[in-house]
């Protein structure tokens, strides 16, 4: 006998080598099954989407079986195609159903971890406001705005002539020594005091002059709860044809009651500044214990707000004004006294630490 080649063999044999029919069909309904199993405990649509690759993908096992039908007998490929393609249709369905159901799901999911909790506090925002000087000092432009005083402002760095010179100060005043004035050089310096607008006002206008001039100041003195290297004050000067004393006191009473919304008490204590004539120190009746003393008052029952007078016929001469025609009043108030008074503040450091839990308790006005 001639050997066997594969074209001698009869059908029956041929159909052996081929794939069995009924393997087939085990080795689908075995897909379907796991299929099935692996639907039933898949738990989210990305987990869906990677079934989906390994059952109905290009290299997935239903195209894998499809590849496998060339192997079963051309009589029997129809029928087993069918039940091929039967499963395909199950798994597309069943994963099209089950879609849905998962995206609900974990939608529902996403709801009840971003569920509001609308019992909670809102979060506070915080927007930048004024500072508590700032606040204060534009209530003080306010009143004596409107009062009738206009604002000219002056140069933080000046030279000694305005800041000293002018204002009537000797050449060997106390003042002018390195010890209290920062010199940035011979002749310039930080100004120590708003007065240094005063000429520079008499200078710009004729009388009748009625200006306040708000400003930060420099000293060089040593920080501590009541001083401090700068602060701000509030300089005001009124010139006129008979502007007495009594214009003084009551201009300085009524801002100083509307300052506080209150009918407040002054005293005004003889004091010596160069560029006054007579020169005083203005205090407040205090306003914690109403005089009786307190630690705020230092047990005097009285508190110190402003330098005070009436300008010196000198300073009216250098500014080119007629001392005989003319007379006037000055006064340079402390900002930051003011602020110590009107909020209770007992130390006059917390105004430039920025503490933020300081701060934050001045809300604008
Ligand atoms: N310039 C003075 C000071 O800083 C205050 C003052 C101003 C006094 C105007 C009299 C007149 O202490």
């Amino acid at each position: 006998m001639s050997p066997l080649s594969p074209f001698d063999l009869s059908n029956a044999e041929r159909r052996t080598t081929k794939k069995e029919p009924t393997m087939m069909h085990q080795k689908i309904e075995q897909l379907k099954t796991d299929f099935d199993a692996e639907l039933e405990s898949v738990s989210n649509s990305a987990d869906l989407e990677t079934i989906k690759v390994k059952y109905l993908g290009k290299k997935g096992a239903v195209q894998d079986l499809m590849k496998s039908l060339k192997e079963v007998s051309a009589e029997d490929r129809p029928a087993v195609g069918k039940i091929i393609n039967d499963l395909k249709e199950h798994v597309a369905l069943r994963i099209e159903e089950a879609l849905p159901r998962l995206i609900a799901r974990e939608d529902g999911d996403r709801m009840q971890q971003e569920t509001l909790d609308i019992t909670l506090p809102g979060r506070r925002r915080h927007a930048g406001r004024k500072h508590v000087i700032n606040q204060v000092l534009d209530e003080i432009i306010d009143i004596l705005v409107g009062m009738g005083f206009s604002i000219q402002l002056g140069p933080d760095i000046d030279s000694d002539y305005y800041n000293f010179e002018a204002l009537n100060f000797a050449a060997d005043h106390p003042a002018r020594d390195m010890q209290d004035t920062f010199y940035l050089s011979p002749d310039m310096l930080l100004r120590t005091h708003t007065s240094n607008v005063q000429v520079r006002a008499m200078e710009a206008h004729q009388p009748p002059i009625r200006i306040i001039a708000p400003g930060k100041v420099y000293r060089n003195e040593t920080i501590t709860a009541r001083s401090h290297v700068f602060f701000q004050q509030v300089e005001a000067i009124y010139i006129d044809k008979g502007v007495s004393f009594a214009d003084l006191q009551i201009t300085m009473t009524e801002f100083l009651s509307k300052l506080f919304h209150a009918e407040v008490e002054t005293r005004f204590r003889p004091s010596y500044f160069p560029f006054v004539e007579p020169g005083m120190e203005v205090d407040l009746r205090c306003l914690s214990c109403q005089g009786v003393g307190c630690s705020l008052c230092k047990h005097t029952g009285w508190l110190e707000v402003a330098g005070a007078g009436m300008v010196h016929p000198n300073v009216l001469k250098h500014a080119g004004i007629d001392s005989e025609a003319y007379t006037g009043f000055a006064w340079g108030m402390g900002v930051e006294r003011l602020v110590l008074l009107k909020h209770g503040v007992k130390d006059i450091r917390m105004f430039t630490e920025n503490d933020l839990r300081f701060l934050r308790q001045f809300t604008s006005i």
